[in-house]
């Protein structure tokens, strides 16, 4: 995939991406906000493993964010299944180098018809950690609605937090 928004493409990642991954990912600014499953530190190792995973088939959907032909950050859908197959959730970090940029916000704005096409899902949601109002920032200006505060849902660093579910309904 190859898309081009105003201020950054988002395409698919490749090998040769790990040496950017690995130096714009580790950064604890970032995993502070991300699930665990995002390493700190973020060593080589970690990018061959996630490029491993992202090239590989699945349900999910991984983008790299590029900016001037490199990989500064990462967009990527789930969909969920069972019962809630019919949502997906919408993930996202960018380099902290290009933080404020917008970069975000075109990349989200430019995934959401996207991700209604590629899935038969009805919802696209984001669960924020309520220490993250950028992060809400993006999705209310790409037509996200605040939908609920699951209070004390997240543990993150050793701090109880709540997570603010942000949905973007199919039009
Ligand atoms: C959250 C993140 C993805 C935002 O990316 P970005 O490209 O810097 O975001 P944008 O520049 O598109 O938009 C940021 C918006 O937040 C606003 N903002 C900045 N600081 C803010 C604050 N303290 N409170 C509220 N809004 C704030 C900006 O002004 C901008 O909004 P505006 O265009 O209305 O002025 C990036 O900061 C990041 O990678 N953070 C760490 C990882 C992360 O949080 N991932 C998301 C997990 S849910």
């Amino acid at each position: 995939m190859h898309v081009i928004t105003p201020s950054c493409t988002l395409r698919d990642w490749i090998p040769g991406d790990a040496v950017s991954l690995a130096w714009h990912a580790n950064n604890p600014r970032i995993a502070a906000m991300m699930r665990n499953a995002f390493p700190s530190p973020y060593t080589l190792e970690d990018a061959h493993r996630f490029i491993g995973m992202a090239t590989r088939p699945s349900p999910n959907l991984f983008l790299a964010i590029d900016v001037n032909g490199e990989a500064v950050g990462g967009i990527g859908i789930h969909p969920l299944d069972d019962v809630k197959r019919r949502s997906a959730e919408i993930g996202y970090w960018l380099s902290e180098s290009l933080w404020g940029k917008g970069i975000v916000t075109d990349s989200v704005r430019f995934l959401v018809p996207i991700a209604f096409e590629r899935y038969d899902i009805v919802r696209l949601q984001a669960g924020i950690f309520s220490n993250n109002p950028v992060s809400m920032r993006v999705l209310e200006k790409c037509g996200f609605t605040r939908e609920a505060v699951l209070r004390d849902a997240i543990t993150k660093n050793g701090a109880l937090l709540d997570e603010v579910m942000y949905v973007h309904f199919r039009k």
